[in-house]
């Protein structure tokens, strides 16, 4: 049951609609308090009385009956008690009944999302600094799904550019078929830093002479090119396979060659192209900006004409309600002046178009840079990662089964989990040891709660005890809290929606399995007093575990059987 909806329907506040109050509720931060709180000093300018006032007067009209417990008013707080066992039955039924696909809803029916992530730059290193966008992307591709979008993910791959003139230019001085061939996109990235290192201004000619070739279409700078394009695709979808990560388009910036024409031509119609030292501007003085660089004086467009172009494009093929743009807050201006040129060229679905912007990640142990050639791969990461993985599950249980399997569910996850758990925003460094702490606020913690959970469902059901549909008593204190937090799922699914914000159901999840975990030790589960508690705590534990297995799912994190 949406609880929140029950509750906003029993309440008549003058002048203030269901929804509204529905809105307004939340769950109190202390227990103690209730289970869903008012707060009603939104409601005292149109209600013209205080929130004390009014919280009392609600309290007092509010109908008591099976759903809700009690009601009280304080400080300009309505709260509200759910009848405990009532909850309780609701929510394990459902859950069991749901599975899956618990936390799912088809609210997003009919409407479409494209997520912009991941975005690769070709023949460069796949390096941390993606790790953010790929996995954020990946989580808000999935949790939007879930939530019923039709959700189109798209990566604008970085394949455009001078730096493709550049690799041409190294490869035809120092490199050959077979080493590339062999070395893949780690060969490319050499070359090009080879380049960065020794080139002077005759190679910079050249290697600009190159991408004109590119760009003019020369069979043998595009079958270059393509290579180049394809060893490095093949590298990051081996990646992406590891990370859960797929995508609907692959356009990327060179996509765009030959849309950006029209898009040109209708800024200058609308009068919006100004010269300015020979390029091409569109004016964004009056809203606090500089310019938008549309064409530069040598007539080459920019990362920025070929983002309108992909924007309308975009449009025009999905007709989104909303487009996502998950990339580093680096490109705060950019985005924002794309988007001013987009509304003032008319385009009233601007307005959707969203740059969920997100912090930076590094290591404990230092920076990168791409053109000297010292560079953090996502890969050696992962690596790292699953090897020390590998050593501390080892450690923790010797005779587990399919130890690479859980490495890889366990490495891959700390991973995931390390650059979702806090507020996108947030600037992150990177711990290999924090990341696989087992009692820390970490993946591992979650997977192994789930596989405790398991553990003792599979000790129910050798001994032949069933508990689908068990009889439903009444929770102590520490069930109680755990099938809150279990009711609430569905809601901070749509929370992490709304907000572009996955790290919602992170948190989620570690705190959720911090109350399995209260209530695993506080109430004994196999040796209950008797055989219905016994049932009821074991359908439970499984409810719990959907649950966290459902959360981790929508981050890209698998869940081990055995740990
Ligand atoms: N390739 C770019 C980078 O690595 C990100 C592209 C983001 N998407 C976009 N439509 N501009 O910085």
């Amino acid at each position: 049951m949406d609880y929140k909806a029950y509750i906003a329907k029993h309440i008549n506040a003058e002048g203030i609609s269901a929804e509204e109050i529905a809105g307004a509720i939340a769950v109190p931060p202390d227990p103690a308090l209730g289970d869903y709180a008012l707060p009603c000093f939104k409601f005292a300018k149109t209600m013209r009385k205080s929130p004390v006032k009014i919280a009392e007067e609600l309290a007092a009209a509010y109908p008591t009956d099976g759903v809700v417990e009690s009601v009280g008013a304080l400080n300009g707080y309505l709260n509200f008690k759910i009848a405990k066992s009532g909850l309780a039955e609701e929510t394990i039924r459902r859950i069991e009944e749901e599975g899956s696909k618990y936390g799912s809803s088809d609210m997003g029916m009919g409407k479409t999302v494209c997520i912009d992530y991941s975005s690769v730059n070709i023949a460069k290193p796949f390096h941390i600094g993606h790790l953010s966008t790929t996995v954020l992307g990946g989580a808000l591709y999935r949790i939007f799904k879930a939530l019923g979008y039709k959700v189109v993910g798209i990566n604008h791959l970085g394949d455009y550019g001078t730096q493709f003139g550049k690799l041409i230019s190294a490869y035809k001085r120092w490199g050959d078929r077979e080493t590339v061939q062999k070395g893949g996109i780690h060969a490319v990235n050499d070359l090009y830093v080879r380049f960065n290192n020794e080139a002077d201004e005759a190679m910079e000619r050249e290697a600009r002479e190159y991408f004109r070739l590119i760009e003019s279409g020369d069979p043998e700078a595009n079958a270059l090119f393509e290579w180049f394009k394809e060893l490095t695709l093949e590298y990051v979808k081996t990646i992406y396979d590891r990370l859960h990560i797929t995508f609907d388009s692959y356009a990327g910036e060179r996509f765009y060659t030959d849309k950006m024409a029209p898009v040109i031509e209708e800024l200058r119609q609308k009068g919006m192209l100004v010269e300015s030292q020979g390029a091409q501007i569109v004016d964004l003085e009056p809203y606090g900006m500089p310019p938008c660089l549309i064409l530069r004086s040598d007539g080459a467009s920019l990362y920025a004409t070929r983002d309108l172009a992909a924007a309308i494009y975009r449009k025009e093929t999905y007709d989104f309600d909303k487009c996502l743009y998950v990339v580093a807050y680096q490109q705060n201006l950019h985005f924002k002046q794309v988007f001013k040129v987009l509304e003032l060229m008319g385009k009233e679905w601007a307005k959707d178009l969203v740059h969920v912007a997100y912090g930076m990640v590094s290591l404990e142990d230092g920076a990168m840079s791409t053109r000297k050639g010292q560079v953090v791969w996502l890969e050696d990461v992962i690596r790292r990662c699953v090897e020390k993985a590998y050593a501390v599950i080892s450690e923790k249980n010797p005779a587990l089964e399919n130890k690479e399997e859980v490495a890889e569910k366990v490495g891959v996850g700390a991973v995931i989990f390390g650059a979702l758990y806090n507020n996108k925003i947030k600037d992150i460094v990177f711990s290999y040891d924090k990341a696989l702490n087992f009692d820390g606020e970490t993946s591992v913690y979650v997977q192994y709660t789930c596989a405790r959970a398991r553990s003792v469902l599979n000790r129910a059901e050798e001994s032949g005890i069933g508990y689908r549909g068990a009889k439903i008593a009444e929770p102590n204190a520490s069930e109680s809290e755990l099938i809150k937090a279990l009711a609430e799922y569905p809601d901070v699914v749509k929370g992490a929606a709304e907000n572009y914000e996955p790290s919602m159901i992170a948190r989620y999840a570690v705190g959720t399995a911090q109350k399995f975990n209260k209530f695993y030790i506080e109430s004994k589960i196999m040796q209950a007093e008797t055989d219905d508690l016994r049932a009821y705590r074991l359908a439970l534990t499984d409810a719990a575990l959907i649950t966290l297995k459902n959360a981790l799912g929508l981050l890209g994190i698998g869940v081990p059987e055995k740990m």
